[in-house]
């Protein structure tokens, strides 16, 4: 059974703390919106799917905390509340997404108590939760074919349980192969500088009796040209309309590498990562982050004081890169730009 990410209860979100695995399983409890941003911003939940649910319930507890009883007040304060939350990671989509659709219960309900809409977001809130581990199943389910027998996939960052609500969305389409008895074994890279492949794929895997090696990021190229990668599958963290895939970083190296070698480059990814705002992966924002992250691993300095850092989170892969985008609906194969906007079109009607 996969790792629970994150739930509700009684009337707090409990996290299970990622930046202190593998080595525990931590969870941590967020009495009010606050403890929300904070532990999004230091990622003790992270994945573009996870950090969206985590401001869904981050919404609901900031509105239980809400002293107001006309709307008016109470819908100012809750704003507030929600660019705190929008503000703690600028790439993912979904925490945007999540948000808006937490705001539209608001807005749809304003003539009810302010009683009943907290417990309207709450149930919102649930309700995001469980359609994510469902879209997640599906994406497995329609990335299922594009795995043969005893392939071996190569993944990057961690886009599994452990990043969504539960399942994953590229962790999702190799467990569905592994369930169907496929025999496929995983590459994941350590993905530096925060080590999700290390820390979390390789944990997700590895405690659910996946086979996994695990190697450092440059080891890719020498595997590919080995012959030792059949496919690649990674997840994403907005793609544009155009179909370039903003993911941790590294992945558009990963995915020129795969070109060079022939080998297929898929990203699974539920409709609530694509941006119908955002053209082209050009206009995507990259999180820069702390060079702390750069300079020091496990609590020890790796690089001289002083040193200049560039700490980018997340790169964007162009669409010609990408073989197939996996998705709850279907598998969309280039050219995307027009299959997307069906698609989309189709989801919003
Ligand atoms: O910085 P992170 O760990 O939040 O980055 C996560 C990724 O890049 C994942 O690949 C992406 O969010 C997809 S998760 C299903």
């Amino acid at each position: 059974m996969f790792p629970k990410t994150i739930a509700w209860k009684d009337n707090r979100v409990v996290i299970l703390d990622q930046r202190r695995l593998p080595e525990e399983e931590a969870y941590l409890e967020c009495l009010d919106a606050y403890a929300v941003v904070e532990a999004i911003k230091a990622m003790a939940i992270r994945g573009a799917p996870a950090i969206g649910i985590a401001a869904a319930m981050g919404i609901a507890l900031g509105a239980l905390g809400i002293d107001k009883k006309d709307f008016t007040p109470f819908y100012q304060e809750l704003s507030s509340i929600c660019k705190n939350l929008k503000a703690a990671r600028p790439t993912a989509i979904n925490l945007r997404w999540a948000l808006e659709r937490m705001k539209r219960v608001c807005e749809a309900n304003r003539e009810k108590a302010v009683e009943a809409i907290k417990g309207l977001l709450v149930s919102e809130a649930l309700a995001i939760l469980a359609e994510d581990i469902e879209t997640n199943k599906r994406i497995g389910e329609q990335g299922k074919a594009l795995i043969r027998a005893h392939d071996t996939i190569l993944t990057h960052c961690n886009a599994g349980a452990l990043a969504t609500g539960g399942y994953g969305t590229a962790l999702g389409v190799i467990r569905r192969a592994w369930e169907e008895k496929k025999g496929i074994k995983v590459i994941a890279t350590e993905t530096r500088p925060l080590l999700q492949g290390a820390r979390l794929t390789a944990w997700e895997l590895t405690r659910e009796g996946i086979p996994v090696t695990l190697i450092a990021d440059n080891m890719v190229g020498y595997l590919m040209q080995q012959g030792k990668i059949d496919l690649c599958i990674v997840g994403a963290d907005r793609i544009a309309c155009n179909g370039d895939v903003a993911n941790k970083i590294g992945t558009y190296t990963l995915a020129i590498l795969a070109k060079e070698h022939r080998i297929p480059f898929y990203v699974a990814a539920p409709l609530s990562t694509f941006d119908k705002n955002t053209k082209t992966g050009q206009d995507i924002p990259i999180e820069e982050r702390d060079a702390s992250e750069v300079t020091a691993m496990a609590g020890r300095r790796t690089a001289p004081q002083g040193i200049a850092v560039c700490n980018p989170a997340f790169d964007v892969t162009p669409h010609r890169y990408v073989s197939a985008i996996v998705t709850e609906k279907g598998v969309l194969k280039p050219p995307f730009k027009k299959r997307l906007q069906q698609i989309l079109e189709k989801d919003a009607g």
